[in-house]
């Protein structure tokens, strides 16, 4: 009784402080933060000299005092002056960095004809200004973030969506996907049905251009969105489930982690020995060689990269049909 009484104690001191905390106008931003607000551009410079964390890059969101985080001299100046070439590389400066877009979606791309049609006219109005092109700023309605007599908008469109709150995630979906077609939105079919690649099934990970994207072979000389860790690039759509593994008496947490981890010296051997027999290939996530998403599961339809020819998958995407004799002596 006790107990419960203190968690509701410190529940209530978390929710007050951080409904003070959340309104970056009453609180200032501290001095750090104002250096990184005044030098953005910097920002992936900085994080990948270790010189700022991921963690450290503020939030200029909200908040009357970090305008120039984004806008260069006078925000109220018209035509808008922003720093960087273009809002998208703004948004880039901390997002590309600071942690992966769990929503990311494919930019600069240009819808068809038909879906111009059916979006909005505030949408198709924004993609008109940007040459046809799909922007961060055709989702995200920045005005609703900067202006101190919107602030209200706040609460219920934190993601300060253009024409948002929506009620269910997928309206928005829907404003420009047919949502007859729904299950097109699976990343993972990425040739049409005559064979031609879908580029925009590629910019959902690959934060590279296409062309450099294709001749690219080898892991460690790519470039995802969520770079820090890979499975990010999957758990924003697939929520994780400890596997595999969980029934061979240990639990499926345990067989979950030991799964998205280091392989021991003695499997790391085996899985080269495997690998120059066979043509299977298990990437580990390069900055730490932990075992990954992708180390067992093949996140591309066959007939895309090089090695491979389209024809029938193994179930569930796997990389081989015996897929754990690649890593583990015996069938386990
Ligand atoms: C996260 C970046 C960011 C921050 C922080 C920010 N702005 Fe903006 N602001 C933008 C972008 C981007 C646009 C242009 C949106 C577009 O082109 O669709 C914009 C547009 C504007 C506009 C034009 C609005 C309109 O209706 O056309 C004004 C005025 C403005 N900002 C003022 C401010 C002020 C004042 C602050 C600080 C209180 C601020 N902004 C903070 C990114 C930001
Ligand atoms: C100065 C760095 C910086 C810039 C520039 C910036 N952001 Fe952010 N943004 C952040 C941080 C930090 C957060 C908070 C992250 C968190 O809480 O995990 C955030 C949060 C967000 C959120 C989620 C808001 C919420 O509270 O749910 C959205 C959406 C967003 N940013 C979009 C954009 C877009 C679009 C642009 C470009 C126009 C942009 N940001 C530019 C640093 C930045
Ligand atoms: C097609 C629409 C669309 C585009 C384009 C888009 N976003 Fe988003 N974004 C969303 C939606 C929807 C959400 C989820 C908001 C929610 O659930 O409240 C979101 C969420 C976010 C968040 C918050 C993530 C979190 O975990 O809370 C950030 C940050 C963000 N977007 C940044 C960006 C940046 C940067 C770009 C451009 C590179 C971009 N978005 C392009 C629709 C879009
Ligand atoms: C402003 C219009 C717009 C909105 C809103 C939008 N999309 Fe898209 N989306 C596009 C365009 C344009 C493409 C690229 C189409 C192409 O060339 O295949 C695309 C492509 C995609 C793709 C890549 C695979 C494919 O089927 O082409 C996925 C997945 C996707 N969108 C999911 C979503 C989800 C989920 C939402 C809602 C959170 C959403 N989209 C909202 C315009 C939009
Ligand atoms: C769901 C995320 C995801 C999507 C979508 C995706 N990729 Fe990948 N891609 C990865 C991951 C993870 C790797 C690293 C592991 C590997 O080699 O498969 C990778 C690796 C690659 C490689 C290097 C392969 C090698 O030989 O080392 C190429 C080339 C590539 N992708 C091209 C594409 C193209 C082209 C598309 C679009 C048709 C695409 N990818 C779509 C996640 C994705
Ligand atoms: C934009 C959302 C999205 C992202 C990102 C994504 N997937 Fe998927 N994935 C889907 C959809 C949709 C399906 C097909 C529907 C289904 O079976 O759930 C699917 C199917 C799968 C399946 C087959 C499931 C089965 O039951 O046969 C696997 C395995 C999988 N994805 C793994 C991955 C991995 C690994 C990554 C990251 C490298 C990834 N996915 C990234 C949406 C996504
Ligand atoms: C060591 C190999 C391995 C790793 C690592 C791994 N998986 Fe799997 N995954 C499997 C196997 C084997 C299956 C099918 C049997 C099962 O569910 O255990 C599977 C099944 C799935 C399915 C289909 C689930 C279903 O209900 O049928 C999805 C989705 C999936 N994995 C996503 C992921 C994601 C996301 C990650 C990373 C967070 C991941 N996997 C990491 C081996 C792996
Ligand atoms: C990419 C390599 C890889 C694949 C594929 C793989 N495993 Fe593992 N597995 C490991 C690693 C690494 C450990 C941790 C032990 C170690 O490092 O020696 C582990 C541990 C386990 C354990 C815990 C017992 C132990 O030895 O610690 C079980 C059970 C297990 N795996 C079952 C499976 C099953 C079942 C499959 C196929 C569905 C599978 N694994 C596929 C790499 C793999």
């Amino acid at each position: 009784m006790r107990v419960n009484l203190v968690i509701l104690l410190l529940l209530t001191l978390l929710l007050v402080s951080s409904v003070t905390a959340e309104d970056g106008a009453t609180i200032p931003a501290s001095e750090e933060d104002q250096q990184l607000f005044a030098r953005v551009s910097e920002i992936p410079a900085l994080v990948s000299q270790g010189k700022v964390t991921p963690g450290q890059v503020p939030n200029p969101h909200w908040r009357d005092d970090a305008c120039q985080a984004c806008h260069s001299g006078n925000p109220d100046a018209r035509p808008v002056q922003l720093q960087g070439s273009n809002a998208d590389q703004l948004c880039q400066y901390c997002h590309a960095v600071s942690f992966a877009l769990s929503d990311s979606h494919p930019v600069g791309v240009k819808p068809e004809v038909a879906m111009i049609a059916r979006m909005p006219a505030s949408y198709r109005d924004v993609i008109e200004q940007r040459e046809g092109n799909l922007a961060c700023v055709t989702c995200h309605e920045l005005p609703a973030q900067c202006l101190t007599g919107r602030r209200s908008e706040k609460q219920g469109n934190p993601s300060f969506l253009r024409d948002g709150p929506f009620r269910i995630r997928t309206d928005q979906c829907y404003l420009c996907h047919d949502a007859k077609l729904y299950k097109r939105l699976n990343p993972h079919e990425q040739l049409t049905k005559d064979g031609r690649l879908r580029p925009a099934t590629c910019l959902l990970c690959h934060s590279e251009d296409l062309d450099s994207l294709r001749k690219t072979k080898g892991i460690e000389k790519l470039d995802f969105y969520g770079e820090h860790d890979l499975k990010n690039l999957c758990t924003r759509c697939h929520p994780w489930v400890p596997h595999p593994g969980g029934a061979f008496g240990i639990s499926p947490e345990e067989a979950g982690q030991k799964h998205l981890q280091k392989p021991s010296a003695e499997v790391l051997q085996l899985m080269q020995k495997k690998a120059e027999k066979s043509s299977v290939t298990l990437p580990l996530e390069p900055e730490t060689g932990k075992i990954f998403c992708a180390t067992c599961h093949d996140p591309h339809e066959r007939g895309v990269l090089e090695n491979t020819r389209p024809g029938k998958e193994p179930g569930k995407r796997l990389r081989a049909e015996q897929i754990c004799i690649q890593c583990h002596l015996r069938r386990l």
